[in-house]
């Protein structure tokens, strides 16, 4: 798709479909009111009928498709709800380009222009822009990887970015390529969740992550089983014995800089997790192929990072496999060796994440990790608390959870901070070995934090639970159903900070 940004007035700017959006009390943003204005007088009050007539009432994600019948340079002008002023986010202007972005594919259009949505309300126009650039290519994503009929257009030709604005223009591309950069990569963590387990296997994953490392200059090494054993990852092999497919361990290095400093991401790479001989219920078992959605999320991100060639030094640790059983795979009341020393008792198979975590975490540090990040759908009781709406943040790192929820809201992906008290831990105490790897139903996204906060050492960290978060239950006019490719927005933007000399 090719995207520009064109300074000028919208309703003089050709194209199929002008975006414009409107708040529920029927005002819109400033830069939207005066087009809508303007409109207007040439159409002879047009909007304003349709506003009267209650057609247009600024709903959250409402469309009203207005045909121009040669009277402006746009043939169509669509106009999408904001919802209540006060309510204002710029994560509606992500979804409003989402929004419309899907509905005018639908209708066959193809070269479409857009306002920058709320520039005129706190918003830099370049980060609008960004907002646009990312809501319109993460809406139109499509999850039919498998359909073999005949595919409906998945792209828009052409996408304008129109304003008054002094900066918009030539001197908005980086931040255009930011955005389609950044939203090419959620895209490609949300394929590769779609992918099905009996895919996106361990193995496949680690190939696609040399593909992805090969065109994008980064160093990847792949560990095998030998190696696992070398290293003494009792927590990662005993998750995989269950299964047919040899774990993996990729690690990914971005390395500009000749300084210490490293940025360390880690993600859970399950890639299903059946809950292995603590089986886990039939119905919904399907969606446990994107428990890798943490790996998925932080290889999409260095993609993106080294693509971005931000100047700071990230290494990426994915542990990958699957949670099955057989006559091999490790039970209940098991005991199993970290590769810190620690020792594991197991109470369920289905808290197989922090197994792997917990080595992992153990091999970022080994690596010299500064900071440490791990995303991971990690525990039920994060999704229970807070639902698909926030991802569940914990820290013992005031700087770093502060940093991580302002890129979130960057990247218009909501983080909700919760504790980690160490008497979590207290929970977790075990008769015959270091811990157990639960601490019983209450309070689990937290004790699976604490126990994970054990193998990081003094280092700052921070987790973020993705279950739930990671899935769209059901299409909206913003976004397809299926994996979300969350983490990848927030991880970038804690990176692109990250990598500016005036901050910490
Ligand atoms: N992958 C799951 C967590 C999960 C649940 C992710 C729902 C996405 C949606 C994790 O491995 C798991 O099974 N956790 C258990 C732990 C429990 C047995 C202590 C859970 O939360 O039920
Ligand atoms: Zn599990
Ligand atoms: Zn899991």
């Amino acid at each position: 798709m090719e995207i520009r940004a064109l300074q000028g007035e919208i309703e003089q700017v050709q194209a199929e479909a002008a975006v414009v959006t409107i708040f529920e009390d029927k005002t819109a943003p400033p830069e939207s009111q005066s087009v809508l204005d303007r409109v207007d007088g040439v159409l002879g009050g047009l909007i304003q009928s349709l506003i009267q007539a209650g057609e247009i009432k600024g709903k959250v994600n409402e469309t009203t498709l207005i045909h121009t019948f040669g009277r402006l340079a746009p043939a169509r002008l669509l106009v999408v709800g904001l919802g209540k002023r006060e309510e204002f986010s710029p994560l509606r202007v992500r979804r409003a380009a989402g929004t419309a972005a899907r509905f005018l594919r639908r209708r066959g259009c193809r070269k479409v222009s857009s306002l920058l949505h709320g520039a005129g309300l706190d918003i830099p126009a370049a980060e609008s822009a960004r907002m646009v650039v990312e809501g319109t290519l993460v809406g139109l994503y499509s999850p039919d990887l498998h359909k073999t009929g005949e595919r409906q257009p998945r792209d828009l030709e052409q996408l304008l970015l129109v304003g008054t604005q002094p900066e918009v223009g030539a001197s908005l591309e980086p931040v255009l390529t930011a955005g389609q950069m950044t939203a090419e990569a959620v895209n490609l963590a949300r394929d590769l969740g779609n992918e099905p387990a009996n895919i996106m296997t361990p193995a496949a994953f680690a190939q696609k992550a040399k593909e992805l490392a090969e065109s994008a200059g980064l160093q990847i090494q792949v560990l095998e089983e030998a190696d696992m054993q070398r290293l003494d990852m009792g927590g990662l092999l005993a998750v995989a014995s269950g299964s047919e497919q040899p774990a993996k361990l990729v690690t990914l290095l971005h390395k500009p800089v000749e300084d210490t400093s490293l940025l360390t991401l880690v993600g859970k790479g399950i890639t299903f997790d059946s809950g292995g001989i603590s089986l886990k219920p039939r119905e919904g078992m399907e969606k446990m192929k994107n428990d890798m959605a943490g790996a998925a999320a932080v290889l999409a991100a260095m993609w993106a990072i080294a693509r971005m060639e931000l100047p700071l030094n990230v290494l990426a640790v994915i542990p990958l496999t699957e949670n099955l059983l057989s006559g091999k795979a490790f039970r209940p009341g098991d005991v199993l060796r970290t590769m810190a020393g620690k020792t594991i008792e197991i109470i369920t198979t289905d808290a197989e994440g922090r197994l792997v975590l917990a080595d992992a975490l153990a091999y970022a540090v080994q690596q010299g990790a500064t900071h440490v990040v791990d995303v991971a759908t990690l525990t039920g009781s994060c999704a229970v608390a807070l639902g698909g709406l926030a991802s569940g943040l914990f820290s013992t790192d005031e700087d770093l959870a502060d940093a991580l929820v302002e890129a979130g809201e960057l990247a218009g992906e909501r983080l909700w901070r919760l504790p980690t008290y160490p008497e979590y831990k207290e929970t977790m105490e075990s008769k015959v070995a270091d811990m157990k790897n639960v601490g019983g139903r209450y309070g689990d996204a937290s004790n699976a934090a604490v126990l994970l906060r054990e193998f990081v050492g003094d280092k700052p960290w921070a987790h973020i639970d993705i279950a739930a978060t990671d899935w769209n239950e059901k299409t909206k006019s913003y976004l397809a159903e299926g994996p979300t490719g969350v983490g990848v927005g927030t991880m970038l933007r804690l990176a692109e900070r990250m990598s500016r000399p005036e901050s910490p």
